[in-house]
């Protein structure tokens, strides 16, 4: 499949669902579905930095996860913290800046130590922005937002006429980050489940009944080509834009 090379959407989201089924379905645990699920992660991160696509935004853990069972909350911070330690170099290698979303002040602390040290390590890099959201939530996010401007309406360091997309979009965690072109969600189901609610406005989503343990490169290259037949009206019509 020919890929637009001058057509890669600059900013991927993707939701990496079902790695509890496909584990199932090998009879094995839900242990095995996440261990599998890192190595589709490794894949994706090193073809997405291949094709050029600038963001790279993954949900690894919402706000809603915590109501999982603890041992399965426990597997999923520990795969975590290997993961960041084994991926440090070829993050390294590949000029990926290291960046997390969410609110990491309620993870554990190992957790918290590891991210920002590989944030530290790859803040320099000028390649790919690798984002992983992680006690992350879009309404949370929001509200933390609003909550901030609130106070600086108080304070009287902003004034309501003034409050704007602009001044809401600095005080968000994907403040850095351009809005989502295109958003993959895996395993059949389509719901966004509060994921990147600001930035999805205008996102192309695509969803996939392929299992995340079992998305590669190929099926990512699917995902970018579905998209580049796509006509980005943005509120405007198909006149106007081909004008
Ligand atoms: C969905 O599968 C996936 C997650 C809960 C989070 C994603 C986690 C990984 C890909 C592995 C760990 C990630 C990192 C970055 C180290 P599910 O458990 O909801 O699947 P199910 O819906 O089939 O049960």
């Amino acid at each position: 499949m020919n890929l637009d090379l001058s057509k890669i959407p600059s900013h991927v989201a993707v939701i990496m669902d079902g790695n509890g089924r496909w584990a199932k379905a090998q009879g094995k645990n839900r242990l095995f579905g996440h261990k599998t699920g890192v190595k589709a992660v490794q894949k994706i991160v090193q073809e997405s930095a291949r094709l050029g696509i600038k963001n790279l935004t993954l949900y690894a853990f919402s706000t809603e996860n915590w109501k999982r069972p603890e041992q399965e909350v426990t597997i999923l911070m520990t795969l975590l913290v290997s993961s960041l330690k084994k991926e440090l170099k070829q993050m390294t290698e590949n000029n990926i800046l290291f960046n997390t979303i969410g609110d990491l002040s309620k993870l554990p602390g190992p957790v918290q130590k590891e991210l920002k040290y590989t944030i530290e390590q790859t803040q320099n890099n000028s390649g790919m922005k690798l984002t992983l959201a992680l006690n992350y939530g879009g309404k949370e996010e929001l509200t933390q937002a609003f909550k901030e401007i609130a106070h600086k309406v108080k304070n009287n360091i902003i004034s309501p006429e003034n409050v704007d997309e602009t001044i809401i979009n600095k005080h968000l965690y994907t403040r850095n980050l351009p809005d989502v072109d295109l958003l993959i969600r895996t395993s059949g189901e389509e719901r966004i489940s509060n994921f990147l609610l600001w930035k999805i406005a205008y996102a192309e989503l695509y969803f996939t009944e392929i299992l995340w343990p079992e998305f590669n490169e190929s099926h990512l290259h699917l995902a970018i080509h579905n998209y580049q037949k796509r006509e980005r009206r943005f509120g405007k019509t198909s006149e106007q834009l081909n004008a």
